[in-house]
């Protein structure tokens, strides 16, 4: 096969003017012939104006660069759609697939033998692994790395768990006006991606694990000048690719996926975390069971005291000993004979142990956080496909009981009830939000996380029981059940909960009821709802169309149905 800007000819009918006519135009950029005669690292850039996690890419980009033209080849970036996340309407998840599309897309038709991936916010990562498994062109991961923490009063701060901790003490009025305009200044103040165990720094650490970045890579801080040795190292590495040709597949496989969720769970990590994994090992035919998810979660601890489950930071924890000391002390639970991109095993890699490691921040096995993994699926009458609780971050006395359910069938019901004073709620009720699925036309946002009503907030209510088929911010906490599949919008039973409905909540045993007769469900089955539509996406044109006719479900990883691997 071809290599280098030789491969993948433009079609002209003649393949040697196609040739003649590429060379001509690649030597119109200034390369010379001795250059253009490489292999070709492609890098897939995702920077924009709409990414301040993405601020330091032109650096980043450099370093890069700089390795893969000290290893003998030619570094061509080429630009991507770049998810920003707080940028995008409705939700960036909604373009996951779309950004997924077009890295498959340009790794494809563009003449390159290996490909860096240079992503960081929340959904860039996943979109690009997405992308990548499917174009099945040799592959190397490269992460933002997460923003450092700022600081107000003497207090640290860092996005976004602590943008929700003071919003809620705003909305319960104990924070004034002037001093929530402070903190706007000094939560996000640095590049990089959020500085807690969220989305990025989860599926960066996911990544790692999986063996498709640099070992000890994940949680380099963005401004740190490792993060810039890593790149060059990266662009170094993804020379070798061109060579060895370590595919995506190769890492990317039942056994690796497993040692993810391993991970996953011993992070506390991201709900959004399992939406990506499934859909990233969907585009290789890798299917995960929540059952699979529940069984590893009863057996692996949380070891790592980050926020939003613990109280340290994406720093602290780069400094206790990252990715690689969580997986020494996964060890006996981990499939060592996994690949890597370095060519290691992940036993290998693991061959010697952690020089140090801060263990009030990455705890030993026999002394975890919680001796149980972060995650857990239920499943019921309320959620006969899974739903998701992030029980590390969830309050316990909340886990085993009934409630009377307070619904919101639209995010514009709750925004306009929420808060009223005449809305008729108790602390020991469960919030229950519909319409708000992959197919509810609001691109599933994170707003899973419920307000606690203002007059309970006020009150000094600070959690309640909160069921939604939306998805939840990683840096969110609370006793939120999450991504309650079939959603509400396609049929699914959550859309056939009223007030005053009584929900059973188990979390030891893993369930999630809707104590209502099945002849009253069925009557309501034919009753007509009044959901408001005003915040739905335009569904008649363009990609919104596709999205709405192709995105799965939650437990499919909201990935398209035509872009998973059958
Ligand atoms: Fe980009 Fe949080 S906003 S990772």
């Amino acid at each position: 096969m071809s290599q280098g800007l030789k491969r993948g000819l433009t079609h002209y009918g003649d393949p040697d003017f196609s040739r003649y006519l590429r060379y001509s135009f690649a030597k119109s950029m200034g390369y010379s012939g001795k250059l253009l005669a490489r292999p070709v690292v492609g890098i897939a850039y995702p920077s924009s104006g709409f990414n301040n996690c993405h601020r330091h890419f032109p650096e980043l980009l450099e370093a890069v660069k700089r390795g893969v033209l000290a290893a003998g080849g030619l570094p061509l970036e080429f630009s991507t759609i770049s998810l920003g996340e707080v940028f995008l309407n409705p939700t960036s998840l909604m373009f996951r697939n779309l950004m997924s599309m077009d890295v498959e897309e340009m790794i494809r038709a563009q003449p390159m033998d290996s490909v860096v991936l240079m992503g960081g916010c929340d959904k860039t990562v996943p979109a690009q692994l997405m992308g990548a498994a499917s174009a099945g062109l040799p592959a190397v991961q490269l992460v933002a790395g997460p923003m450092m923490t700022g600081s107000h009063r003497g207090e640290r701060l860092g996005a976004c768990t602590d943008c929700r901790r003071f919003w809620a003490q705003f909305r319960a009025g104990t924070l004034s006006k002037t001093e929530i305009d402070g903190i706007e200044d000094r939560l996000a103040v640095t590049a990089g991606t959020c500085p807690v165990m969220g989305t990025a720094s989860t599926m960066a650490c996911l990544a790692e694990t999986l063996g498709i970045t640099l070992p000890g890579t994940a949680a380099i801080p963005a401004v740190h000048a490792d993060r810039l040795r890593a790149a060059e190292a990266t662009g170094e590495l993804a020379v070798q690719l061109t060579e060895n040709g370590i595919t995506p597949d190769r890492l990317i496989t039942p056994r690796s996926i497993e040692n993810a969720l391993r991970v996953l769970l011993a992070l506390g990590g991201s709900t959004n975390a399992i939406i990506h994994l499934t859909a990233i090992a969907g585009r290789l035919g890798v299917k995960i069971s929540l059952q699979t998810l529940n069984r590893l979660s009863d057996a692996t601890p949380v070891l790592v005291n980050l926020k939003p489950t613990g109280s340290h930071y994406m720093e602290n924890f780069f400094a206790a000993g990252g990715v690689g000391a969580v997986l020494q002390e996964l060890k006996p639970l981990l499939h060592l004979d996994c690949p890597t991109i370095t060519g290691q095993t992940l036993g290998e890699r693991l061959g010697q142990a952690s020089e140090f490691v801060d263990r009030s921040i990455i705890h030993p096995f026999d002394k975890p956080v919680e001796s149980v993994g972060g995650l857990v699926a239920l499943f019921g009458s309320l959620a006969p496909q899974g739903a998701i609780l992030k029980r590390s971050a969830a309050d316990q006395r909340l886990f085993e009981q009934k409630g009377r359910a307070v619904v919101f069938t639209s995010l514009e019901d709750l925004s306009n009830r929420i808060d009223d004073p005449g809305l008729e709620v108790t602390e020991n009720d469960f919030l229950v939000l519909q319409n708000a699925g992959p197919r509810s036309g609001t691109g599933m946002p994170e707003s899973g996380y419920l307000p606690i009503p203002s007059k309970l907030s006020k009150a000094g209510v600070q959690d309640m029981v909160r069921i939604s088929d939306a998805r939840m911010s990683g840096t969110a906490f609370g006793t939120v059940v999450l991504h309650v599949t079939p959603e509400a919008a396609t049929g699914g039973p959550l859309g056939l909960v009223r007030n005053g409905d009584e929900i059973e909540l188990s979390v030891k045993n893993r369930r999630l009821e809707l104590l209502v007769p099945d002849e009253t469900l069925s009557r309501r089955r034919t009753e007509a709802v009044n959901v408001s539509a005003s915040q739905s996406i335009d569904a008649s044109r363009g990609y919104a169309k596709l999205y709405m006719e192709h995105v799965l479900q939650a437990d499919e990883g909201c990935d398209f149905d035509f872009l998973k691997s059958p």
